[in-house]
């Protein structure tokens, strides 16, 4: 049995270090461009279902996608796959002055590695006399990728995630100014996915440090603001957001007990823990509290907060108290034993 997947069919494959995080950012950001999307997942492979292409957003805004496109053409056979697939969908796929490549992906096992290189050989020269197109491993215009997965095998175009790369450039370390206290580019870009930002809104960071969360809040096109105890860190935010194109920020130094910030659309951020950031003498788990005692009027109502802590500070307790339901929680180990929470609240 073969089925001619119809245009609505997707998939995403998302990097395996922090799957579960990776799983709801790509969940989150399939809510916001359609909240009536089918996703399966298999192991990384999310299969979604639904009428718009979220191709192009999931590319341009997921830290944990590794690359996702157009499920083209579904079977249940290995063996046959290249020669069932019509012509109709081959041409309307690859054009004939374009280049492609083709990978295989085996998911489970039980797909022998011969039948998967005959299948790439078979494909390969179907597509170049279908479509008349050429060949190019390295930079071609088309990726085809066949997932190989236990119960049936897809066909499909993909694109590779250029903001993974983005990321890794813009990780502390490679800052114009750095801190070690200062949070990563892909947790901080989940995190704004998380919270669900989209461009011109405004975000606050409240504990921003030397900017790594309002540098991602800027790159998506949002409107950052920083608000930070210590000026040498502020200017270091000033100096790593100069770097962003076209970011349109605002930098305050302040404390966070009193916060001189309203109505922004959402709060992404990351208490002060450990050696590396101080709070002055204050508890950190007080300096959160201060912030949900006043979340009502610094978020307006549809925003959100995110917040990345250390599970010491037993922040979910904190939350319940102030009577906020918490959206999403996930723990995770760092280093020397550190472990990290992410939660989400919605407005
Ligand atoms: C974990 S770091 C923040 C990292 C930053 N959010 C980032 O994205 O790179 C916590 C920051 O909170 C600041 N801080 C501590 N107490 C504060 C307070 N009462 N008000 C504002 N900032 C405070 C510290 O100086 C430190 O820079």
């Amino acid at each position: 049995m073969s089925r001619n997947a119809s245009t609505n069919w997707f998939f995403a494959i998302v990097s395996g270090e922090n799957a579960e995080l990776a799983r709801v950012e790509i969940e989150t950001l399939l809510q916001m461009v359609d909240s009536k999307y089918e996703v399966s997942w298999h192991e990384k492979v999310a299969i979604i279902e639904g009428l718009q292409d979220p191709t192009d957003f999931l590319l341009q805004r997921a830290a944990l996608l590794k690359e996702a496109g157009k499920i083209v053409f579904e079977t249940d056979s290995l063996d046959g796959a290249a020669l069932e697939i019509p012509d109709d969908l081959l041409k309307s796929n690859v054009g004939n002055n374009e280049t492609f490549c083709i990978r295989t992906m085996p998911f489970l096992p039980g797909r022998e590695i011969e039948t998967r290189e005959s299948l790439v050989i078979d494909l390969g020269n179907r597509i170049q006399r279908t479509t008349g197109a050429k060949v190019h491993l390295e930079n071609p215009d088309i990726r085809v990728l066949v997932l190989a997965m236990s119960d049936r095998v897809l066909i499909c175009t993909s694109e590779e995630s250029q903001l993974r790369g983005e990321l890794r450039g813009r990780r502390p370390g490679r800052k114009p100014f750095f801190h070690p206290s200062m949070m990563n580019a892909s947790l901080a870009r989940t995190m704004c996915n998380l919270a669900r930002v989209m461009p011109n809104e405004t975000v606050l960071d409240p504990f921003c440090g030397g900017g790594g969360i309002l540098c991602e809040i800027a790159s998506i096109g949002a409107r950052p603001i920083g608000l930070e105890l210590n000026w040498r860190l502020l200017k270091g935010a000033s100096m790593n957001l100069a770097g962003i194109q076209n970011s349109d920020y605002s930098l305050i130094q302040g404390d966070a007990k009193n916060l001189p910030v309203k109505n922004c659309h959402h709060v992404v951020t990351d208490p002060p823990y450990g050696r590396a950031s101080s709070t002055r003498g204050e508890k950190a788990v007080r300096l959160v509290e201060a912030l949900l005692e006043n979340a009502e009027d610094t978020i307006l109502p549809g925003g959100s907060m995110c917040t990345c802590h250390s599970s010491e500070m037993e922040i979910p307790d904190v939350i319940r108290q102030f009577g906020f339901k918490i959206e999403y929680q996930m723990r995770f180990r760092v280093h020397g034993g550190l472990v990290r929470e992410v939660i989400t609240i919605n407005l």
